[in-house]
């Protein structure tokens, strides 16, 4: 699923600069993500790398290319569509969310997995979607028309969003769907995007955590890998087959754009592909921008987080209880957590600062010259003066990001705040009373997944870090209340926990129906949000809104300065949640030397690694029977079941759940990480190191079929070669 890695602020500061650096390194036809309606025009690459199908047969506005069994899963994950009856695999940790919604004690769907027997056995996901894209289109002269480069920002932003407003209307009008225009390579093109979301999806199977999460955060982003991160749900529909909301009439969704799956395997070399919807790259960005993630940004998380994942991972081994409220936001923390720490190592060990530089020089010999782009000469050195000086706000930005709204307790402040902002306004008391239900209803979500003794434990790892690194920025109150208590922060604590209504579902319901301003503003919750916010507001937002508003201009400009340069050819936007293609080869890795590692891992290895000491690496007894017994089916190569691969495609957070097609564009793995040194990939590629993780489909089936005893799923798919033909070969 696609983690929001960097906050707003750092994005815009950050998302930009598209061509650039790609571009003028290796130009190796492995970097990228395309957008699969460019191929089009320019598929000479994709042909040349191994691709086996007509292009049009990839990407097709006409309703009839694997377009259509490419989905966008929840908000940030990708699935594919494997039968004609809307069956949808993905990644197990793409559905996490959803089944932690269904679990409880009783019905503990991470322990004992999910296996639907029947179509009535599909259980329904509240709020879970999927996205078809059905077509794009470049619209960019449209809404850039008659645009200058050097326009006034907002002058320029209200023509834009008047002319996207109303471009999208008439898309919707004549397509009858959803229709979005977006930006993309900083702002120098706009593409629309043709949709249709459905509503009513339904989880089908989902394997227990010592499958679908065998290796947890110990293996997570690490090759090699024996993880079957895979989830099965189905997409319904109304009579119409069209998205509704969930209805026990509704009908699984029909289709003829599914994917084959060929399960006859594949070997190192073999061109491969991942389409889905990458979440976002910054490839393009200056070195000094780079220096910023690289050395303040990640190291500031990573040293907030491991201290916050000591505390939530020694009361969630204590307490089942705490284990089932916190095993979804554990791994989503975890996630970013780990991933930081491969990226600085892939980015330090690469000295990618210092290629930038490089190219930053080549960059600047050629605008001293360029005639086209007047601004162009001036560029780099306006970003520099912008970027540099703004690292005390970005650490402190990040520290109180990470170390005090981090904290849960001081995180719901804000909804405190909002009902006093309530108050103070003097809604009526209709409207009033209206607001009051949403917070309640969310509070009454917050508190089905809190712990408060858990979260206190929380609070006193992370407010000394934030306190003792932060001099400058520490509000009067948090100073006093600690002087108070004696520089104890486990006493400040106590007390905290002890009066805030926060910690306390009772007093916060009591809150909510009666509102009371003294309440409020008496609670050390509120307290301590509104004087960290406050404090943020005054001392920070403000001259680092100025600082991202400028460097978005400054990066838009850039971008096409590169564009130009590189006279639009082979040129791809950062990705942006937004459909795209990345291809390559099925590869092993060996950075460091002749040892290396494989293309392909196994049962046997998995085998190996069980332990039942640890939970994250415990399998499930039925899956040793089915090792010893070797019941392994159809599934089986040379003795074992495969389980994973790597290739070198370009691939970021949002690919899981990813359909890996081979040459044919049939289905051979569902693509659910990176190796760890490879992610630095979202800021630069580089074929030696970056590799995606895929499982492979024949483990998928064979957990389906032998350990969750759901091979009537298997009936509705269709495998090249056909099953009916190996058994045929096997006797013969
Ligand atoms: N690293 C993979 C991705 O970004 C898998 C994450 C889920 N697994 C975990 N242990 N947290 O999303
Ligand atoms: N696991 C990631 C996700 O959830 C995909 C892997 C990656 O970032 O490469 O999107």
């Amino acid at each position: 699923m696609i983690k929001i890695y960097i906050n707003r602020s750092n994005l815009l500061e950050l998302a930009f600069t598209v061509l650039s650096f790609g571009l003028f390194s290796t130009s190796s036809a492995k970097e990228g993500m395309k957008i699969p309606a460019t191929f089009e025009k320019n598929s000479s690459d994709i042909i040349s790398a191994g691709l086996d199908i007509p292009i049009n047969k990839l990407y097709n506005s006409d309703g009839t290319g694997l377009n259509n069994a490419v989905v966008l899963f929840g908000r940030g994950c990708t699935g594919e569509i494997i039968s004609p009856e809307g069956l949808l695999l993905t990644n197990h940790h793409c559905g996490y969310g959803s089944v932690q919604g269904l679990s409880s004690t009783q019905n503990d769907y991470f322990a004992k997995g999910y296996w639907a027997m029947s179509n009535k056995e599909e259980l329904p996901c509240p709020g879970l979607t999927v996205t078809f894209v059905r077509s794009m289109e470049d619209v960019t002269d449209r809404i850039l028309n008659g645009i200058d480069d050097e326009m006034p920002e907002s002058h320029r932003d209200s023509i834009i969003s008047i002319r996207i407003k109303n471009l999208e209307k008439g898309f919707r009008f004549t397509t009858k769907k959803d229709a979005t225009i977006r930006a993309f390579a900083n702002g120098n093109q706009y593409w629309v995007i043709i949709s249709e979301t459905y509503r009513d999806i339904r989880l089908v199977a989902f394997p227990p955590n010592g499958i679908g999460a065998f290796g947890g955060d110990t293996d997570n982003w690490m090759w090699p890998r024996h993880t079957g991160d895979f989830s099965v749900f189905r997409v319904y529909a109304n009579d119409n087959n069209l998205p509704a909301d969930y209805d026990a009439k509704n009908k699984p969704y029909q289709t003829k754009q599914f994917l084959t799956i060929n399960t006859s395997g594949y070997k190192e070399g073999d061109f491969t592909m991942v389409y889905g919807f990458p979440g976002t790259t910054q490839e393009y960005i200056t070195s000094l921008q780079l220096d910023q993630i690289n050395k303040i940004i990640d190291p500031i998380r990573i040293e907030s987080r491991t201290k916050k994942l000591n505390e939530w991972s020694n009361n969630m081994n204590n307490d089942r209880n705490v284990f089932l409220k916190y095993t979804s936001k554990r791994a989503s923390i975890a996630n970013g957590w780990k991933k930081w720490q491969g990226e600085v190592r892939g980015l330090t060990l690469n000295n990618v600062s210092e290629k930038k530089r490089a190219f930053e020089h080549k960059f600047q010999d050629w605008a001293n010259t360029d005639t086209a782009l007047p601004y162009a000469k001036n560029l780099l050195a306006n970003i520099h003066a912008k970027s540099s000086s703004r690292d005390a706000l970005i650490a402190a930005n990040e520290y109180i990001r990470e170390s005090v709204l981090g904290i849960e307790l001081i995180q719901q402040g804000a909804e405190l705040n909002r009902m006093l902002k309530c108050i103070d306004a003097g809604l009526p008391q209709e409207k009033l009373n209206d607001t009051l239900s949403k917070i309640s209803k969310n509070w009454y979500a917050f508190f089905k997944n809190y712990d408060a003794a858990n979260d206190k434990d929380v609070f006193v790892a992370l407010m000394p870090l934030f306190v003792e690194k932060n001099k400058q920025f520490v509000p009067q109150y948090y100073n006093d209340e600690l002087a108070r208590f004696g520089k104890s922060y486990a006493a400040w604590a106590d007390f905290v926990y002890e009066k805030s209504a926060v910690a306390s579902d009772k007093k916060l319901y009591d809150i909510a129906t009666n509102p009371d301003r003294k309440k409020i503003t008496n609670d050390p919750s509120w307290k301590l949000y509104n004087a960290i916010i406050t404090l943020r507001d005054k001392k920070i937002t403000a001259s680092l809104n100025a600082y991202n508003d400028s460097l978005i201009r400054l990066n838009r400009l850039y971008m096409k300065a590169q564009m130009v340069k590189s006279k639009y050819e082979s040129l791809y936007p950062d990705a942006n949640s937004t459909l795209r293609i990345a291809y390559g080869h099925v590869k092993g890795l060996d950075p460091e030397g002749p040892s290396g590692y494989a293309f392909q891992t196994t049962l046997d290895e998995a085998v190996v690694k069980n332990n039942p000491s640890i939970p994250e690496f415990t399998m499930p007894d039925k899956l040793r029977t089915l090792f010893n017994t070797k019941n392994y089916g159809r599934w089986a190569q040379n003795g074992t079941v495969p389980i994973a691969f790597i290739a070198d495609n370009h691939t970021s957070g949002g690919n899981s759940g990813s359909p890996v097609l081979n040459a044919k564009g049939e289905l051979i793995g569902t693509n659910f990480d990176r190796a760890w040194e490879g992610t630095m990939s979202d800021y630069y590629f580089d074929e030696k190191w970056c590799r995606n993780i895929s499982l492979d489909v024949r483990y998928t089936l064979f957990i389906i079929e032998k350990f969750g005893d759901a091979g009537w799923l298997l009936k509705e798919m269709k495998f090249t070669p056909e099953p009916k033909k190996i058994a045929t070969k096997k006797k013969a």
